[in-house]
């Protein structure tokens, strides 16, 4: 059993498409350059829909090791959706992930479990590779139910999926009160709530799959921390934020495997 780990660099709204160009040039640099190892972490950039079609051009053009996904997708097939993106529209950009109920989708637009499940099968039949975000507010931690709550989230967004799709598919534990607060969940919190959806997979899909489904810790991860959290045995990988924009620290946490674990 030998799960991948996962470094997925979560743009946010930043960077258009030009600025794009520079950062994922400048990353792949600095990864030929340093020696990153590609089998010993999968590197992920998630931009903006509009800046897609452009590092689509690149990753293709120059055959870069880097994949790429969008941050959000519709649940509906096509039509009269204004502003929304389709899954066929992102599978033709070449978009293998796509990340699905980040915290900020659910905070500024309102999405449910029910809609982030919607979203989540419909990644999935597009053969898609969902990134799916849970994880607990600060006042649910505070009074210690975050393991039941985010194994709420979890068994919302994946009601009606196959074990097959559940094993090939990542979900990211993202506490709110850690996203972009400089804030980051110590190492055993992060497994704690890992573990438990680990757990949880088991339960319903079986060993297997628990084992091969990839399960990323997000919250405020950077060149310093990133190594204590990728010494937990249930931690996959990382979705990474603001540390993503910068080249040097994304790339130093594409190479956590060299660290020093502190
Ligand atoms: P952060 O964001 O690394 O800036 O905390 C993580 C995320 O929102 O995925």
């Amino acid at each position: 059993m030998a799960r991948k780990p996962l470094m997925a660099g979560n743009w946010k709204m930043n960077l258009n498409h030009v600025e794009a160009v520079g950062l994922l040039q400048k990353l792949t640099w600095t990864l030929e350059d340093k020696k990153h190892d590609p089998d010993k972490s999968e590197v992920v950039v998630l931009p903006p829909f509009t800046d897609l079609r452009t590092v689509q051009t690149l990753v293709d053009g120059d055959r870069l090791e880097i994949g790429y996904g969008a941050q959000d997708v519709s649940a509906f097939d096509n039509g009269a959706y204004t502003g929304d993106i389709s899954a066929d529209m992102l599978v033709k950009l070449g978009c293998r992930y796509v990340v699905v109920g980040h915290s900020e989708r659910r905070r500024f637009h309102g999405e449910d479990d029910n809609i982030v499940n919607a979203k989540t099968l419909k990644a999935v039949s597009r053969g898609m590779v969902p990134i799916v975000c849970v994880g607990e507010r600060l006042a649910v931690r505070e009074q210690f139910r975050h393991v039941p709550d985010t194994l709420h989230h979890v068994e919302g967004a994946l009601v009606g999926l196959t074990s097959d799709q559940v094993a090939n598919m990542v979900i990211a534990y993202e506490p709110v009160w850690a996203i972009g607060t400089g804030r980051v969940a110590t190492p055993e919190d992060a497994q704690e709530v890992c573990t438990a959806i680990r757990g949880w997979i088991r339960e319903r899909h079986g060993g297997e799959v628990s084992d091969r489904i990839r399960i990323l810790y997000g919250g405020s991860v950077n060149a310093r921390n990133v190594a204590a959290l990728m010494a937990q045995s249930d931690i996959d990988g990382c979705l990474v934020g603001a540390a993503s924009l910068k080249v040097d620290e994304f790339s130093a946490i594409a190479r956590f495997y060299e660290m020093p674990v502190i």
